[in-house]
Formats: structure tokens, C-alpha cells, sequence
């Protein structure tokens, strides 16, 4: 017989969709495996206010395949000039569940970051009262911090200070990738983080040693293998702070593969296949319905789903490439057949 395993259907706590036509290749993936997923706002024109976060909702439920109950939830992009006013908009609007703090230099699209995170503490307090949940890419930006340190640097010089500061707001600590970040979450009350498929499968030598692979390249950079075990732990203790976000970030083949690579893994094509392999691995396919499908709904404080979804094992090849747009999208790890398959 076939192994299997049924879940509540799960949710993708951390997404890209992009924008205009990408939509139409991005959103019916994830719609297939997902129920709802926090999109992020980090689009050329990043969504700073509910209203553009509205809109933006709209684009993304036009591009839904027929019959989908798919929900995007939304999220607003701080940067320098967020008010007071923004965030009681944003707290108000039935379609927006958290503000995402790009450090301005960090990632794709986060020119419009933030450069003086103490300067934003009005809005983090208002945050705070108000109660919408702040989603951190936790990297600095200085030339001087070697790439490799930059997420246990921010969290030394920036998060342990918005902790202390407003201890009642709710954060989550985006695609985690280090021990350092494991240590923070777990210490600290009201603090999440999300987990990804790459850094769960991956360590920094399956992006550089051998070839350099410009398709494992994504922001968190892989860490060295250590880091890779602490987060698989956390991943599979069953802890509710540890919970699943793909961080799915389509950028056409030909960007990736250039002499300046743009950062980010698609992984939406297979997302629950590649978790569900990590978790059959480690012997813990009993935590993979907690950590796909109920702790984050749970930090998020919204309903748990109800609609099931099963994985069989049984291996596909993901193709060479999907279409985007007019160009082409490569899948991550496209190279290894996946082990599971969604039903
Ligand atoms: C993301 C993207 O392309 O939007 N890239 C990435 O490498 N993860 C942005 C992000 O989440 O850092
Ligand atoms: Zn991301």
C-alpha cells in the first residue's frame, strides 16, 4: 500500500505573488495546496497603506482559478514615513493581518525600507495597542557585516530592543535560518518564526560548493549545516512558535541566472511535498499537521481550517521550467525528483 497522510489543510504564513501578469502564473499554485497565505508587500511599489492593500487583494482574487475559496491576507510594507494614522487603517481593515519591517537594502524590493528602525517606535507602539502582529526580515544591512552573520546581527542590535520595548506585540521573525534565531523565539513570549522549505532542506553548500546555484540563492542566505539541524528541530518539536511560511519568491530564470542574481526560491509548485519530505526524514510525520496548519492560525488568532489535504508518496519531477509571464520560472530543487505528491 501507498503511505499517506491526511492534514487539516494548510496555510502559507509568508508569500510572494508579485504583481499585473505574474499573478496569473503565481497565485493558482499556491491556491492548490494552500487555504490562505500572509502575502507580502514588497512589490515595485511596495503597499504602505490598507487601501493599496485592498486593491492589491482584488488583483490577487481576479487571478484565482475558478472555484477556488483561496484568501489572501494581507500585509502593509513599513517604511520611514509610516504614521500613527497607517496603522489604525491597517488595524481596522478586515484584510490586513500584520506590517512586514524591511530593513531598506535587505532584500528584493525593500529600497523603501525602513533605515531608522528606533525611529519607528510611535508606530510600533501604536502596533502594539492596536494589536496587529509585526513580521520582521531580520538582516542588517552594513557593508561591514559579512552576509553569513547578518541575521544574528540584527537580532542583537535591533529585535532584542523592539522586544524589551513593546512586549506585549506580537512578532514573527521571518524565515528563520540560524540557532541564534531558534534561541530568540524560544526565549521570548509573543515571538514566532516562520520556517522555510530551502533552509530546511539546504545548507550554503548546496548553493556554492561544486557550481554555484543560482536557484538556492534566496535572502536569508543557507547557513552553514549546524544552523540547518537547529531549525529542523525546531521545525519538528511540536513548539507552537515554529510554524510553516514557504517564502515562495518567483523571479524569472534569466534574472536568476545572471552575473547579478536575483534573490529568492520558487517553491510554491511543491511546497507541501518538500516539508512533508523533511518531516518523513526525521521520523516526525506525526508534527507536520501542527506546524503546516495549526500554529500559525493559532498565533495569528484566526479559526483553524476545515477542508483536508493528503500527500501520497510517490515521486514526480517537477518540470524544466513553468511559464512567467512571457519568460520562464525555474522551480527549486528541480534537479532531485520529490518523494511526495499531493492528492
Ligand atoms: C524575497 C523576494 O524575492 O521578494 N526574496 C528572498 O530571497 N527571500 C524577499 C524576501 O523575503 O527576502
Ligand atoms: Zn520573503
Amino acid at each position: 500500500m501507498t503511505a499517506e497522510i491526511t492534514i487539516t489543510k494548510p496555510d502559507d504564513w509568508h508569500l510572494h505573488l508579485r504583481d499585473g501578469d505574474a499573478l496569473n502564473a503565481t497565485v493558482a499554485f499556491t491556491a492548490r495546496q494552500f487555504q490562505r497565505a500572509i502575502i507580502m508587500p514588497n512589490l515595485a511599489q511596495p503597499i504602505t497603506s490598507a487601501e493599496l492593500a485592498t486593491a492589491y487583494r482584488d488583483r490577487i482574487l481576479d487571478a484565482l482559478p475558478a472555484g477556488s475559496n483561496f484568501q489572501p491576507l494581507m500585509t502593509l510594507y513599513l517604511t520611514n514615513n509610516a504614521s500613527i494614522e497607517d496603522i489604525r487603517q491597517a488595524a481596522l481593515n478586515e484584510h490586513v493581518f500584520a506590517a512586514k519591517l524591511y530593513p531598506a537594502g535587505a532584500t528584493t524590493n525593500s529600497t523603501n525600507g525602513v533605515t531608522d528602525v528606533a525611529a519607528l517606535a510611535p508606530v510600533l507602539d501604536e502596533m502594539q495597542r492596536s494589536n496587529l502582529p509585526l513580521l520582521v526580515h531580520a538582516e542588517v544591512t552594513d557593508a561591514n557585516i559579512d552576509i553569513f552573520d547578518r541575521e544574528q546581527a540584527f537580532i542583537d542590535k535591533y529585535l532584542l530592543n523592539i522586544r524589551r520595548d513593546f512586549p506585549e506585540l506580537r512578532i514573527v521573525l521571518e524565515h528563520a535560518t540560524t540557532q541564534q534565531a531558534v534561541d530568540f523565539v524560544m526565549a521570548n513570549d509573543h515571538t514566532a518564526a516562520t520556517l522555510t522549505p530551502q533552509h530546511l532542506l539546504f545548507n550554503r553548500n548546496d548553493l556554492l560548493a561544486g557550481g554555484i546555484r543560482p536557484h538556492n540563492y534566496c535572502l536569508p542566505i543557507l547557513k552553514r549545516e549546524t544552523h540547518r539541524l537547529a531549525l529542523v528541530k525546531a521545525a519538528i518539536s511540536g513548539n507552537p512558535k515554529f510554524f510553516l511560511g514557504t517564502d515562495s519568491a518567483p523571479h524569472a530564470t534569466n534574472t536568476k541566472e545572471s552575473a547579478c542574481g536575483c534573490a529568492g526560491c520558487f517553491t510554491a509548485h511543491a511546497a507541501m511535498e518538500l516539508y512533508t519530505e523533511v518531516f518523513e526524514r526525521e521520523g516526525a510525520l506525526d508534527k507536520l499537521e501542527g506546524f503546516s496548519s495549526f500554529f500559525g492560525p493559532d498565533f495569528y488568532r484566526l479559526p483553524r481550517n476545515e477542508q483536508k489535504i493528503t500527500l501520497v508518496k510517490e515521486s514526480w519531477s517537477a518540470p524544466d521550467a513553468y511559464s512567467f509571464n512571457s519568460q520562464t520560472l525555474t522551480p527549486f530543487r528541480q534537479e532531485t525528483p520529490l518523494l511526495w505528491a499531493l492528492k
